[in-house]
C-alpha cells in the first residue's frame, strides 16, 4: 500500500513517518504538495489543518480522481465537528488527535482492507465488462434489430439453432452472444471447428474414446460433447462434417446419449446444441452432402447473418466499435475517421464482411493509413469460392447464385442481369431452366 502523509508540522511528521515504516510512505507538508501525488497512492492520511488550506480541499480533490484514494482524516483535540464534515463529505475514517499507535494501527488496518475490496471489485466489474463487450453485437440496422430480438427470445430455451451467414458475418459472435444470454451462461460453452479435424480423429474429439481406442489413444480422451456438459457445444463449420460423421452425430442428437469410442457405456449429456455454417446447408442436401434429416435437426431455429454489405447502415458504428477496441488494446489513440475515408468504406462491396472491416481498423490504428479501398462494382472480381474436394453439382450452383443474385437485388431481374454481367435474356433463359421465373 502507498501512502501519502499530509501533515504541517514538522515534527509530528516525523514521529508518523516512524510509526508508519510498513508502508510505502510519500511525506507531504502543504496541500500544494500533497496535490500531485494524489492520484498515484491507495490512502491518504491527512491533518486538518494545514498551512495553505485544510484536508477537507485534498479530501475533495481526492473523489474527482476516477480511481480515489481511501482516505483518513486527522483532527485536533476539541474539533469533532471538522471530523463529522469529513465523514459527511466521503472520509472513510477520523483519527482525533491526540490518539495512540493502536489506534492508528487499527484504524489504517481497516481502511485499508476496505480499500484492497474496493479495487478488487472494481477491477472485476471491469473484467465482467470486458467479458460482455466481447459478445457485444453492434448494428442497428433492421436486419441486425431483427436479430437481436431473435437472439433474446431463443436464448432461453434449450431449442438447437442453426445460424447461417457467409464468412465474417458474426456466426461465432451470436453463438457466444446466445450462450451468454442463456441459462447456461455460467456453464461451459465448447467450440469446436467441425472442418478442422481431421477425418480419422472426429469421432473421438466429438464423443470421445477410451484408453488404447486407437493407435496413439495413450489416455482416456474427454469428447466434446462430455466437455460441454450442462453448457453449450458449438458445432462450428458444420456443413464440412463428412458424412460418417454426419449419421453418427444424428443419432447422438436423437438419443441424448454419447459413447467414447471403444467403450459400451452410454453417458447421457446435457447440453445445448448451436451449429453455423457459411454453406447454403440446403442445397447441401440437394446435392447429396449433407443429410436431410440432420439438417431437420439442426434446422429448429435457423438464424441467418446478412452480410455487411446488405446492411451499410451499420458500418460507421461497426468502425468506431473497432477503432476503439484495437486502440484501447494497442495503447494508441483512437484516429479520427474522416468523411471521405467513411465514405468509401460504406461503398465498399466487404467480401470478408465484419472481420474485413475489423482488420481494416486494426490497420488503420496502427499504421495510420487510409488504404486503398475498391468501390462497390469492382466486387465482382474480387470473389473467391472454395471448391469442394469431392466434385461439384454444377447445375445446383448455378441454381443457388441465380437466387442469391435475385435475392441480393430485391427480385428486379435487370438488376439481377447487371449485377451478374449476364445479359437480360441470357438471364432469363437461365431463371427459366431453373424454374426460378
Ligand atoms: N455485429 C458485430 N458487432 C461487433 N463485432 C462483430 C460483429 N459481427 C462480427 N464481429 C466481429 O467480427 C469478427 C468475425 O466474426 P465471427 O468470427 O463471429 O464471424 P463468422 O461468421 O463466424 O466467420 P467465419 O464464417 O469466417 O467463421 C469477430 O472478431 C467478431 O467479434
Ligand atoms: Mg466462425
Amino acid at each position: 500500500m502507498r501512502m501519502l502523509l499530509v501533515e504541517d508540522d514538522a515534527d509530528q511528521r516525523q514521529l508518523l513517518a516512524q510509526l508508519l515504516g510498513n508502508y510505502e510512505l510519500v511525506l507531504a507538508a502543504s496541500v500544494a504538495e500533497a496535490q500531485p501525488h494524489l492520484g498515484k497512492v491507495d490512502l491518504v492520511l491527512s491533518d486538518w489543518k494545514l498551512g495553505d488550506g485544510d484536508g477537507l480541499m485534498l479530501l475533495r480533490a481526492a473523489q474527482r480522481l476516477s480511481q480515489s484514494p481511501a482516505f483518513v482524516m486527522m483532527t485536533a483535540y476539541g474539533t469533532i465537528s471538522h471530523a463529522v464534515d469529513a465523514m459527511r463529505q466521503g472520509a472513510d475514517d477520523y483519527l482525533s488527535k491526540p490518539f495512540s499507535r493502536q489506534e492508528l494501527e487499527l484504524t489504517l488496518e481497516k481502511v485499508s482492507r476496505a480499500q484492497r475490496l474496493k479495487t478488487d471489485n472494481q477491477r472485476l466489474s471491469q473484467a465482467l465488462a470486458d467479458q460482455h463487450k466481447l459478445t457485444e453485437i453492434i448494428g442497428n440496422s433492421a436486419a441486425m434489430q431483427q436479430l437481436q430480438s431473435r437472439l433474446a427470445r431463443i436464448s432461453d430455451t434449450d431449442a438447437t439453432v442453426l445460424i447461417e451467414g457467409e464468412s465474417g458475418t458474426g456466426k461465432e459472435l451470436a453463438a457466444r452472444a446466445l450462450h451468454q444470454l442463456s441459462r447456461r451462461a455460467q456453464k461451459p460453452f465448447v467450440a469446436i471447428n467441425c472442418g478442422a479435424i481431421p477425418e480419422a480423429l472426429a469421432e473421438s474429439e466429438l464423443f470421445g474414446a477410451d484408453k488404447g481406442a486407437y493407435t496413439g489413444a495413450t489416455q482416456a480422451k474427454t469428447g466434446k460433447f462430455e466437455a460441454a456438459s450442462t453448457g453449450t457445444l458449438f458445432l462450428d463449420e458444420i456443413g464440412e462434417l463428412p458424412l460418417v460423421l454426419q449419421s453418427k452425430l444424428l443419432r447422438v442428437l436423437q438419443e441424448g446419449k454419447v459413447t467414447r469410442l471403444g467403450e459400451h457405456q452410454e453417458r447421457s449429456i446435457d447440453v445445448r446444441i448451436i451449429a453455423a455454417t457459411n454453406r447454403d446447408l440446403k442445397a447441401e442436401v440437394q446435392a447429396g452432402r449433407f443429410r436431410e434429416d440432420l439438417f431437420y435437426r439442426l434446422n429448429v431455429v435457423p438464424l441467418t447473418l446478412p452480410p455487411l454489405r446488405e446492411r451499410r447502415d451499420d458500418i460507421p458504428a461497426l468502425c468506431r466499435h473497432f477503432l476503439a477496441l484495437y486502440a484501447r488494446r494497442h495503447g494508441l489513440n483512437p484516429p479520427a475517421l474522416g468523411h471521405g475515408l467513411l465514405e468509401k468504406l460504406m461503398s465498399h462491396h466487404w467480401p470478408g464482411n465484419v472481420r474485413e472491416l475489423a482488420n481494416r481498423m486494426e490497420r488503420l490504428v496502427l499504421l495510420g493509413e487510409d488504404m486503398p479501398i475498391s468501390p462497390l462494382g469492382e466486387g465482382a472480381s474480387e470473389f473467391s469460392v472454395k471448391l469442394p474436394a469431392g466434385g461439384l453439382d454444377w447445375e445446383a450452383f448455378e441454381r443457388h447464385c441465380l437466387e442469391k443474385a435475385l435475392a441480393l437485388n430485391g427480385g428486379n431481374k435487370r438488376q439481377t442481369a447487371r449485377y451478374l454481367s449476364l445479359g437480360y435474356k441470357a438471364l432469363l433463359y437461365r431463371l427459366e431452366k431453373h424454374g426460378l421465373s
